[in-house]
């Protein structure tokens, strides 16, 4: 059997959990780099979880400057079977208000200054990314979220945009042509890298303004983005407490691979 591990890799806040126990910060050495914090090990009702601040504590790191490949190896290496990404978004869509959460099932890759794979030299991979978040782990978020009471949308696209400014009006409009619902900084590559490295992954995507389309709401401000982020802090604790709480001991096989990603996936002829 393999023990689920939940890994979080989010903003400040969310590691303050009533209830958390065996808490210890612990550096996770990796090739690829230093991952951008210590890993907060825990348990919860039993459960391991392990918590990455994303950005480092403070928010010392911007999204081009984050070592994805780090982080996720680093996660892999702490035994984690399944990461949640928490993540603040901006909405291009008027049904997604500021406060709600998505969980969103599809992404478009805009980034373009980050490194995006463990592979490459000497050994050739081409992992599948049709379906890059997990339905079960999604299920399980959704569910959680039901028994909180807290309403969280099934679906949707995150386009992915490089920054760290945010986007101009033209660009915004251009997204929502292409039937985005979410815009944000960071989960790509992170959900390219957890499918090399086996990890399923889900995202909440938190939305925190009308980016800058909406004609009736002013063009988002990182004031906006940290007050609403604060908002969704005990909200978002009390799902992820949940999700914990109710989450299988033992790792469930991914409906869409996520967990055997390399076994269809490897080029190079062996010996090569
Ligand atoms: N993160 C939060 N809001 C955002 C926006 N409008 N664009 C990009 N990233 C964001």
């Amino acid at each position: 059997m393999t023990q689920a591990v939940l890994g979080i890799i989010g903003g400040s806040g969310l590691y303050d959990l009533p209830g958390l126990e065996k808490t210890e910060w612990r550096q996770v050495g990796t090739p690829w780099g230093e991952p951008s914090d210590a890993i907060l090990f825990a348990e919860l009702d039993g459960m391991p979880l392990r918590f990455l601040p994303r950005h480092g504590r403070g928010h010392r790191i911007s999204p081009s400057g984050i070592d994805y490949r780090a982080n996720i190896d680093a996660m892999k290496r702490a035994g984690v079977t399944d990461i949640v990404s928490v993540s603040a978004v901006g909405s291009l869509k008027e049904e997604l208000a500021p406060g709600d959460f998505v969980l969103v099932d599809q992404f478009i890759d805009r980034t373009f200054a980050r490194e995006k794979s463990f592979f490459g030299t000497g050994l050739v991979a081409h992992v599948s990314m049709a379906d890059p978040v997990s339905p079960g782990l999604a299920a399980r978020i959704a569910a959680a979220g039901a028994a909180e009471d807290i309403s969280c949308r099934r679906g949707g696209t995150y386009l992915v945009m490089e920054g760290p400014q945010f986007s101009s009006r033209a660009e915004s409009e251009l997204y929502r042509t292409w039937g985005c619902d979410v815009i944000g900084m960071t989960n790509m590559p992170e959900a390219k890298l957890a499918r090399e490295a086996e990890i399923c992954y889900a995202t909440i995507a938190m939305v925190t303004d009308y980016d800058c389309w909406h004609p009736d709401h002013g063009a988002v401000d990182v004031s906006q983005v940290i007050r609403v982020m604060g908002e969704n802090t005990a909200r978002v604790q009390r799902l992820v407490a949940r999700l914990a709480r109710d989450f299988p001991r033992e790792h469930e096989p991914c409906p869409v691979g996520s967990d055997r990603a390399l076994d269809h996936a490897i080029m190079t002829a062996p010996g090569a």
